[in-house]
């Protein structure tokens, strides 16, 4: 660990501002989605087209579709499949290393993190309800020494959008992240902890490289299951996932068409 002072003048320059001010009709919208089933109605909804020479470096499997919707640039970036596995990257640590190199190469005004995610039923979640995070924490990151124990957490604030959310009637929750789809003991008390709603494998990790690169950031998430019933995790997430993922993308088209023309203080 290097003491903060220590950063030079030069690695103070790769923080990126927004391209554009709170008063400014917000220009640059950056997705970021883990699943390419979540990803690939949107790229068609919004006709972006997949780069021809990317902006990430060679060999990485991040994927970006770009183009111009309404009076936005879009880009929707995937990280794309496993390199020795081929199956989605989701996760937290895919997710922060796209969300870093997306800002640093694009300089996004707004970051939508999108997907799907488990819900609590006593919190009042159901399947297909779409929630936009109010707040976004870990749950598996147990750090018992003080201080150290709130890092492990990471509460992060989503950007705060009262006029999207009353327009568009989504439900506000808070939002726990973790690295597994299912739930240990411990992992459900630090979710009871955070207070949340809904629970996903990437928000949490995306708002950190957010927070840290001065890029606001909404989280919109579709539940897929529910994590406090019956039924076994995966088997009601693979079931759901494509119905979920219709409510999902219509979440996000509906916000998108929302944010088009707006500056980030009228949301
Ligand atoms: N995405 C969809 N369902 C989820 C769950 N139960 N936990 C984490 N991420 C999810």
């Amino acid at each position: 660990m290097s003491p903060h002072d220590d950063r030079s003048e030069k690695e103070d320059d790769v923080i990126s501002a927004p391209a554009s001010s709170g008063d400014q009709p917000i220009s640059s919208l950056l997705i970021i989605i883990a699943m390419q089933t979540e990803a690939l109605p949107l790229v068609t909804k919004f006709q972006l087209v997949e780069d021809e020479s990317s902006v990430f470096p060679k060999g990485v499997p991040w994927v970006r579709y770009h183009g111009k919707y309404k009076d936005m640039d879009i880009s929707l970036v995937w990280p794309g499949k496993d390199l020795t596995l081929g199956v989605d990257s989701v996760g937290t640590i895919s997710a922060a290393i796209v969300t870093y190199a997306s800002i640093q190469a694009l300089h996004p005004d707004l970051i939508i993190n999108a997907g799907t995610a488990g819900g609590f039923k006593a919190k009042g979640a159901s399947i297909s309800d779409v929630f936009i995070a109010s707040e976004v924490a870990f749950h598996d990151r147990r750090i018992p020494i003080p201080v150290f124990d709130l890092y492990g957490v990471g509460l992060r604030q989503a950007f705060h959008t009262p006029n999207l959310v009353n327009e568009l009637s989504f439900k506000v929750g808070k939002l726990s992240t973790g690295d597994s789809l299912d739930m240990s003991q411990q992992d459900e008390s630090a979710i009871i902890a955070n207070d949340a709603t809904v629970k996903d494998m990437e928000g949490a990790a995306v708002a950190y490289v957010a927070e840290m690169l001065k890029v606001p950031s909404i989280y919109i998430k579709a539940v897929t299951d529910i994590v406090d019933g019956d039924k076994p995790t995966a088997e009601e997430f693979l079931q759901n996932l494509m119905a979920v993922t219709a409510a999902l993308d219509l979440a996000v088209t509906q916000a998108v068409d929302f944010i088009n023309g707006k500056s980030l203080s009228e949301l």
